[in-house]
């Protein structure tokens, strides 16, 4: 081939690529209302997981999704995944999980999008400016619980595969969902459905496509770390009952010193962890990392406004986004068996318990981590010389997630992101924990990249949870071109 002719060939191929994506958000614009009246319906229904009395909500949630799909010709299933164990002994049907399919064709990359349609609790006594579960537009916001968290993305997911055969244009890569109604409370049920499925529904999957999350800034982003979380419960017990302490106070040694001294001992005032071995363990910081850190648009001021506090742990950004999303802490976050009632009482309790909590983040091991915080709080317990006894439990183990962002999954997200908003995406992470991203990624084995479409200000789980209307559509937009980066990777590459 000429080398003249080169040039040329890829300004064909570019134009056809510009024109179909001009057709398809052309088309997602002019179908917007449409898009916000059924975010509408989704959010209308009370499908809060936490609540056993919502549950029938839930079923027709879940039902509500799979109908969807089912109406735009996808292979579509509800998943069976059992039933939950409530603390009287009963048990309560969970919620189907709802799979999909658009194409099977094996010379294409085949995706799958995950997302979630159950929701946190919501009343209106709890502060909410509008109905929650009616959702309403002001000034371009879509306020309703779940808006954000997580039935607009996964509607835009839905409406991005419409808009494809809408316009006859054939899905450039083969999609398939995975939606559950049991993440607000754990995910109860999902491991066992992916590792059931591992060899069947996910056997062609190549990548994984998570959008449960939201963006720092106004600027969109990709999210490619999460922290995991080990979660410890300290009990020390000493008296057989509850004493009084003008009576028995001062002849005992009681419990609450000694766990409030073992305590004390896990993290410096200025954020230290003191557990010999955690700090050892976590991945430098690279120069590239605290490049990509000092580009990301942060403001510290609002931020600070936003928690209402009058000094943050580091005053820089790059210190402080690192603490936030790639070096560990503790957190304590309460004392079982303590007085906490309103008023005085001069109890000295029997037996408490602290719970607590270390973020985990590359390359600390919960198993390691759950070894070194039992061996130290044993060891600065023994100093002293308590009769008391300690017991020392880990019952959570959530492992980080991390991705390479320089991955094709990462570079066609870049690509998509500069063509819908015409900048380069912010690379995040997440300080809190996303388990069935690990999940994905230790059962199927497959990339994963999450694409968050949400806004930095949603209010995901508190009053007033919002969508913006430019995120929702312009989200919707990103999907699309997104479904086209992704088929542009090579096939090698997987
Ligand atoms: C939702 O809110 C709008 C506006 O306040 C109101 O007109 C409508 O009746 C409400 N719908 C429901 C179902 O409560
Ligand atoms: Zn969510």
């Amino acid at each position: 081939m000429s080398p003249r002719l080169l040039p040329s060939i890829l300004l064909v191929i570019s134009t056809v690529r510009a024109f179909q994506y001009t057709e398809l958000a052309r088309y997602i614009d002019s179908h917007q209302e449409e898009y916000v009246e059924l975010l509408r319906d989704w959010v209308a229904i009370e499908s809060d997981s936490s609540n056993i009395l919502k549950r029938p909500e839930l079923h027709r949630m879940m039902e509500m999704a799979a109908q969807k799909l089912r109406q735009m010709g996808g292979t579509v299933e509800l998943v069976d995944i059992g039933e939950q164990e409530l603390p009287g002994g009963q048990t309560l049907a969970l919620p189907k999980v709802v799979t999909g399919q658009f194409g099977s064709d094996p010379n294409k990359h085949t995706v799958c999008v995950y997302g979630h349609v159950d929701v946190q609790p919501a009343k209106l006594e709890d502060g909410w400016a509008t109905e929650p579960y009616n959702l309403t537009e002001i000034n371009g916001n879509l306020y309703g619980r779940g808006a954000s968290d997580n039935k607009a993305p996964v509607l835009a997911w839905i409406h991005a595969v419409e808009a494809y055969q809408a316009l006859s244009m054939e899905l450039p890569v083969n999609v398939k969902f995975v939606i559950e109604g049991m993440e607000e409370t754990g995910s109860n049920g999902l491991d066992a459905m992916i590792l059931a499925q591992r060899d069947s529904f996910f056997s062609d999957v190549d990548y994984i496509i998570i959008s449960d999350c939201g963006w720092l800034s106004r600027r969109p982003a990709l999210t490619y770390g999460t922290r995991g979380n080990c979660y410890f419960f300290a009990e020390v017990e000493g008296p057989k009952q509850d004493l009084h302490s003008g009576v028995y106070g001062g002849t005992v040694i009681e419990p609450m010193t000694d766990l409030i001294g073992i305590l004390d001992t896990l993290i410096s005032p200025n954020g230290k962890i003191l557990v010999p071995g955690i700090r050892e363990a976590v991945a430098p910081l690279s120069d590239e990392e605290w490049r990509m850190y000092q580009d990301i648009q942060f403001d510290m001021e609002n931020y600070k406004n936003k928690i209402g506090v009058t000094q943050l742990m580091y005053t820089n950004k790059v210190d402080l986004l690192a603490h936030m999303w790639r070096y560990p802490t503790v957190s304590i976050h309460g004392i079982e068996g303590a007085f906490s009632d309103p008023g005085t009482k001069t109890v000295i309790p029997a037996k408490v318990t602290a719970k607590f909590s270390i973020r985990q983040v590359p390359d600390m091991d919960p198993a390691m981590v759950k070894k070194q915080v039992t061996d130290y709080l044993h060891s600065v317990f023994a100093k002293r010389k308590s009769p008391n006894k300690l017991k020392v439990t880990m019952v959570i183990g959530a492992k980080p997630w991390l991705a390479d962002t320089q991955h094709p999954l990462y570079e066609a997200g870049k690509a998509a992101v500069k063509r819908v908003f015409d900048t380069d995406p912010d690379l995040i992470r997440e300080g809190g924990t996303i388990p069935i991203a690990r999940t994905f990624q230790d059962v199927t084995g497959k990339s994963i990249i999450m694409m968050p479409i949400g806004g930095f200000d949603d209010g995901l789980h508190s009053q007033n949870e919002k969508m913006s209307r430019y995120n929702y559509i312009e989200g919707t937009k990103l999907f699309i071109a997104y479904l086209n980066e992704v088929s542009q990777i090579q096939k090698t590459s997987v």
